[in-house]
């Protein structure tokens, strides 16, 4: 695995790899590994000749009293995840290097960021947007590939493409787990130790839900007040959203049917967790 860290040298990489006639799968990621990251790597692998993994905590997409500072890193821990995991180039830039003017351009995601994280996290998208765009880019991928954990990220980054037209093919790749259903996350260690077996209630609720929805409950403020009280009763976390919407273009359900996405958000003493089901009715 070769260690990129300048824009110049990967868009000579790129270029080199290209007239070769590779095709490239892009991971991108914040760093802090797990095996969600590395599951995204082993479908890269498959699609693509050449996987490229960044790794960059974009300061854009965090909020004023957001974790950009506390944001978990160990960059030579990663480096041996990526390499064992098959990853050929890490693009690992600092922030100067990716933003070496401030920027003169904001990109604004509309309708999209309005809903679910969103709405609690002004701002987030469209640092992740334009992000995106940059490091898409910077790396002219033929497939990227996004984890369905943050579902929201995957219906934005599909819509971005599209509207923008870059040739890139968003490939959604299924949530990975712990063995009790709590879905992996780098912020996952912010949690406190009496706090970690309560963390599953997100993924229980979710699942109760489901439960609910494939029982005929067709009332989408009934399925979200039983969840609600599901957390409420078997956690100490506090509720950010419960939310039911349509997958991909986040719209409020009219009906129960096509494919629902069921998203919940809470938090912990130290952290914010996220989580989803989508459910093809
Ligand atoms: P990060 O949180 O590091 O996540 C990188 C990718 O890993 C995302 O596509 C995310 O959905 C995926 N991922 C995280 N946990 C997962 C899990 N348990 N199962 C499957 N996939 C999982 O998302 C970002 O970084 C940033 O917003 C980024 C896209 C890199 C832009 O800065």
């Amino acid at each position: 695995m070769e260690i990129i860290k300048t824009i110049k040298e990967m868009q000579q990489k790129i270029e080199q790899l290209k007239k070769d006639g590779q095709t490239i799968g892009f991971v991108p990621t914040m760093g802090y590994l797990h095996e969600g990251h590395l599951t995204l790597v082993e479908e890269a692998r498959k699609k693509a000749d050449i996987v490229i993994m960044s790794i960059f905590v974009n300061p854009l997409q965090f909020g004023p009293n957001e974790d950009f500072d506390r944001y978990p890193r160990d960059i030579e821990r990663d480096e041996r995840l990526a390499n064992q995991a098959g990853v050929n180039f890490l693009f690992y830039p600092e922030v100067r290097e990716m933003y070496k003017t401030e920027m003169s351009f904001h990109i604004t995601v509309k309708g999209l960021a309005d809903v679910l994280c969103g709405s609690n996290r002004p701002g987030h998208f469209d640092g992740v947007a334009a992000v995106l765009i940059k490091l898409f880019n910077i790396v002219q991928p033929h497939f990227a590939f996004f984890g369905m954990k943050d579902a929201q990220q995957v219906a934005v980054v599909t819509s971005l493409v599209e509207q923008f037209n870059f040739p890139i093919e968003i490939v959604p790749v299924p949530t990975v787990r712990e063995e009790d259903g709590l879905a992996k996350s780098s912020r996952n260690v912010y949690l406190l130790e009496e706090e970690r077996k309560d963390a599953t209630v997100l993924f229980q609720s979710l699942q109760l839900a489901k439960g609910l929805i494939k029982a005929g409950e067709k009332n989408r403020e009934k399925i979200q007040s039983e969840m609600k009280r599901y957390i409420n009763q078997h956690s100490s976390a506090s509720i950010d959203y419960v939310e039911i919407y349509t997958f991909p273009d986040l719209k409020p359900l009219q009906s129960l049917s096509g494919l629902v996405l069921i998203a919940g958000a809470i938090r912990f003493t130290n952290v914010r967790l996220i989580d989803n089901m989508t459910i093809d009715i």
